[in-house]
């Protein structure tokens, strides 16, 4: 990524107001933690890489993010923003720039996976210190080819949808804009969620801890857990998504 066409083009006040770069690291949300342990980091420092060979998924997976993608961290005060809705805010505004920028019909999974149909174009990591720092770590598909057989049927890349290669650090600048403004502005991000999933209404197979089920969605709490019923007519609040695992195909 050119850093300095990044900067140039970059409209936001807070994201991106300091900018740490890497060709190659092992993980954004490592580097980022270092710095966050080592010194005072300021809100809306990131750190981006053009190929992380370490990357960190959740529930301890990884994330394969070779060259031609994005890999980004961004960091933030753990104040009274860092609630259960806060990881709701990134897959929102990745997924309306994908659509509104891009013309790519993406829509969010519990909690913030972005999809396109059944298959995932980015995923979220956010990781902090209580009353610290929070950081937000996101990767986007961007322009890869293709991916390896263990997840060609459950990722998917901006390039393979349209055929086309994309400017990394201009697609940087639309998130990064369009996270600021529905983080810090008067965005209802319940609501916007909600317009912007595919869930709301569907039987869904899940598996909670290795226990499988089939589930209805029914909505999202005002706190930002999945509401869900079950087989007999029970209901429950999803909200943890450590050992749970959605099926996308829906
Ligand atoms: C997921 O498993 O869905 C979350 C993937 C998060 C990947 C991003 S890439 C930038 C940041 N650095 C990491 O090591 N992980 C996150």
């Amino acid at each position: 990524m050119n850093i300095a066409e990044f900067k140039e083009g970059l409209q936001t006040k807070i994201l991106g107001n300091t900018v740490t770069h890497f060709e190659r690291i092992d993980s954004t949300n490592t580097q980022a933690k270092v710095h966050c342990e080592a010194h005072d980091t300021q809100e809306g420092s990131i750190f981006v890489a053009d190929k992380q060979d370490q990357g960190k998924g959740t529930d301890g997976n990884r994330w394969t993010s070779g060259e031609g993608n994005l890999s980004l961290s961004i960091v933030f005060r753990y104040d009274e923003k860092v609630n259960t809705l806060f990881p709701l805010y990134p897959a929102v505004a990745l997924a309306k720039v994908l659509r509104q920028n891009y013309q790519i019909d993406a829509h969010v999974k519990w909690p913030n996976d972005v999809l396109i149909g059944n298959k995932k174009i980015s995923g979220i990591l956010c990781e902090g210190s209580p009353n610290k720092y929070m950081i937000v770590g996101i990767g986007i598909n961007v322009n890869q080819d293709a991916f390896s057989k263990e997840i060609k049927d459950i990722a998917i890349s901006m390039k393979s949808i349209t055929g086309e290669t994309f400017s990394i650090s201009t697609l940087c600048q639309h998130f990064l804009l369009e996270y600021e403004n529905l983080l810090y502005g008067t965005a209802n991000i319940h609501q916007e969620w909600i317009e912007h999933t595919e869930m709301i209404g569907k039987s869904i197979a899940i598996s909670q801890n290795g226990n499988k089920s089939n589930v209805k969605i029914i909505g999202l709490s005002q706190e930002g857990f999945l509401q869900i019923e079950n087989a007999d007519g029970s209901t429950e609040n999803l909200m943890a998504r450590s050992g749970l695992d959605i099926d996308t195909n829906y």
